[in-house]
């Protein structure tokens, strides 16, 4: 979506006839977003990605969540989150969620044997730990620690890790984009903008899977799901073109935007999404004003639920948390520096945290699991001396 990339062969013109080095001709495929109206690729395929052999049904448990009553701050302790699957989609455990978006933690140790494809919507696969590839129709991914991986919905994929991969999923009800405010009137990323085009990194097309055969990919759309049972190796792309597209995008090359004094959340956005805005905290200078108080002022966002998630770092504003915590603060639910937060962050120069987050404007629900590793003293980390029960 970045921007329009060109891979392995197409014809010069869309739509016309495009032979195979045997005379038969080429399947092209339109993959196209909001029906035919937003962006969109072309792919050619060895053969049509429309012989289907089989539908079964895929009984993927349905995420349950509860309200977050009473409305209140939690932190989870998500690295306590253990599951007996092996593979980045059976490993998701999902912890928070609405109707636009749903939020859950997955630990891949095997490769997924099967394909997997969300027509409901994109997804950003957020990698804490471990490398691997991710294998597509458009091509491959490879992925390492700290990237942000945007699947676009109806996107074919499987993960193919290389080590242990730790990963946060955001399954969106839409589409996942970049800002508005750092594009200009042609959709290009402005000088002012924390990233430019180079960084973000699409798939590398291989050389197309000749191969007949039966291979599964399992389907979920907004809560329906099936298993198809296709004929055509679904990495038979000869070539591809196009605006939509998976692609990578690695923390270390967002260039956050600092100042004279504390920069709001908005100044670190990286992505949007219906109901959602995500932003990044990466290691940084702190604002120079000579009295300027490194940390954050209290607040509490009356209009969204905030998600922080903990990568690596020393997390100076937070009482408590650790790498894979997650913190819910929520909508009108006061938070800001932990006591002594303040006074211990004059005079830092810079902070070598790094934590991602999403806003949801729609009210966040918990899950069980969540429940399970919450920390239920958080709410009280703000008082100055815990009081006795
Ligand atoms: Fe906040």
């Amino acid at each position: 979506m970045p921007s329009y990339v060109r891979s392995g062969e197409v014809p010069h013109k869309r739509h016309i006839q495009f032979r195979r080095p045997d005379g038969g001709l080429y399947a092209e495929e339109l993959f196209s977003t909001k029906g035919f109206e937003s962006v969109y690729s072309l792919l050619y395929h060895l053969r049509p990605p429309t012989a289907t052999l089989d539908i079964r049904p895929w009984a993927r448990p349905a995420a349950r969540f509860t309200a977050n009553e009473p409305l209140r701050n939690r932190h989870l302790r998500t690295q306590a989150i253990q599951s007996d699957a092996l593979d980045a989609l059976e490993s998701r455990v999902p912890l928070l969620g609405n109707a636009d978006v749903v939020i859950s933690v997955a630990q891949a140790q095997q490769p997924m044997s099967y394909f997997y494809r969300n027509t409901g919507g994109d997804e950003l696969l957020f990698i804490h730990h471990g490398d691997g590839v991710i294998e597509t129709q458009f091509g491959e991914l490879a992925y390492r620690e700290q990237d942000y991986l945007v699947i676009p919905t109806g996107t074919i994929y499987r993960v193919m890790p290389s080590s242990p991969t730790r990963m946060l999923v955001y399954e969106s009800s839409g589409a996942i984009t970049i800002p508005r405010k750092y594009r200009n009137e042609f959709g290009q990323l402005e000088e002012q903008a924390p990233y430019y085009e180079r960084d973000f990194r699409a798939p590398k097309l291989k050389p197309p899977v000749d191969a007949r055969g039966e291979y599964e990919i399992r389907v979920t759309n907004g809560g329906r799901n099936a298993i198809y049972i296709v004929q055509n190796h679904p990495c038979d792309v000869v070539g591809w073109d196009g605006y939509c597209y998976p692609y990578a995008f690695n923390l270390d090359e967002f260039a956050p935007i600092t100042g004279k004094l504390h920069q709001p959340p908005p100044a670190h956005a990286t992505f949007d999404a219906p109901g959602a805005a995500f932003c990044a905290f990466v290691p940084r200078l702190f604002d120079y004003h000579p009295l300027a108080v490194p940390v954050p002022y209290n607040h509490s966002s009356v209009d969204c639920d905030e998600v922080l998630y903990y990568v690596s770092g020393n997390f100076m504003s937070r009482r408590g948390v650790e790498e894979g915590s997650i913190t819910l603060h929520a909508a009108g639910a006061p938070h800001g520096p932990q006591p002594g937060a303040v006074e211990a962050s004059l005079g830092k120069t810079s902070t070598d945290e790094v934590a991602i987050m999403v806003d949801t404007f729609k009210p966040l629900e918990l899950s069980e699991a969540a429940l399970e590793c919450e920390d239920r003293e958080y709410f009280r980390s703000w008082v100055e001396q815990p009081v006795a029960k």
